[in-house]
């Protein structure tokens, strides 16, 4: 069965009203496209789940800011259509911004709504670097929602923080959907995988290595009893490359996602860094 590749939201809705008709069950995996094996990983638990599955490719332009990478990033629809025909896909949406947010649009808020996460939530982590990061990736997942309607909506832990807050909108918000967190996907060496690893030189992914290996050591460490979070701090600190900015090390209560002193289950350990000029992040959950 081919894929069918959609560019406008009229096409999706009739479809999905049909699907509808049918009594389908229908998943959800948004995605930035580059498509790599962590959303392969979302996409086959949304076959497993659901009848029907669509996947969107947008590189959003409201999510990135002003000096980050939003025309460099790596677009490349046909390998993106192809690994989704062969998963069994039924619908791929890739819009272009124009069709998700008008004509001629200002992409800022004098002129388009926006949904704006609660600021404890944004404030901290990958939000502090990146303002008005979390607002546009909230925008443009409740137009998705609105535009697919799906039942089930697949995101990975690795950006544990968009999960966390996603979670928060579909509840404060009442979204008829259930959100499922899929685990993060990893280099056999444990880089976590992400479209930006292609911007990384060789040297550069040797270091980028350290961040997985701070989070494990830190694991190990946790598991022997050590769970003061300054401590552990520092322990991450001393495996990371010396050539690596550590943005953020950080540990939070996967519940509340307040701060926490002390690591125990279901403690979020979350590590951002630039490696060379490429930010990576990356994170274990206890
Ligand atoms: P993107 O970075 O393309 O990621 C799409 C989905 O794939 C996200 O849910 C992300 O957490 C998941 N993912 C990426 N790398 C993964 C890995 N190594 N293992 C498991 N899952 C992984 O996240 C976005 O796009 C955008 O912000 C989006 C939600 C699509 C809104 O524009």
């Amino acid at each position: 069965m081919t894929v069918t590749v959609f560019n406008k939201i009229i096409d999706v809705k009739n479809t999905v009203n049909e699907w509808r008709k049918n009594n389908k069950t229908i998943g959800l995996v948004p995605t930035m496209g580059a498509l790599h094996n962590g959303h392969a990983s979302l996409i086959k638990k949304a076959k497993e789940t659901c009848d029907k599955v669509v996947v969107s490719v947008f590189v959003n332009p409201i999510q990135f800011g002003p000096n980050e990478d939003y025309n460099k990033y790596p677009r490349d629809l046909e390998s993106d259509r192809r690994l989704c025909e062969e998963m069994g896909v039924d619908i791929i949406f890739a819009p272009t911004p124009t069709e998700m947010y008008g004509e001629g649009a200002k992409l800022s808020n004098t002129d388009i709504t926006f949904v704006c996460p609660p600021y404890n939530l944004i404030d901290c982590l990958c939000g502090k670097s990146r303002p008005g990061h979390f607002d546009g990736v909230a925008t443009v997942v409740l137009k998705l929602f609105n535009i697919v309607t799906p039942d089930y909506a697949f995101f990975g832990q690795k950006d544990a923080q968009q999960l966390f807050i996603l979670k928060k909108m579909v509840k404060d918000l009442n979204l008829n959907l259930t959100i499922i967190p899929c685990p993060i996907v990893r280099e056999s060496d444990g880089l976590a995988l992400s479209s930006r690893n292609t911007y990384l030189s060789k040297e550069e992914r040797e270091r980028a290595l350290t961040i997985s290996k701070a989070l494990n050591y830190v694991h190990t460490l946790y598991k022997k009893g050590i769970t003061d979070s300054a401590t552990l701090f520092d322990s991450a600190v001393s495996v990371l490359d010396k050539e690596i900015e550590p943005e953020y090390i950080e540990f939070r209560d996967y519940e509340t996602f307040n701060k926490t002193d002390t690591v125990k289950e279901n403690t979020l350990i979350a590590i951002a860094a630039k490696v060379g000029n490429t930010r990576l992040i990356d994170n274990i959950i206890i």
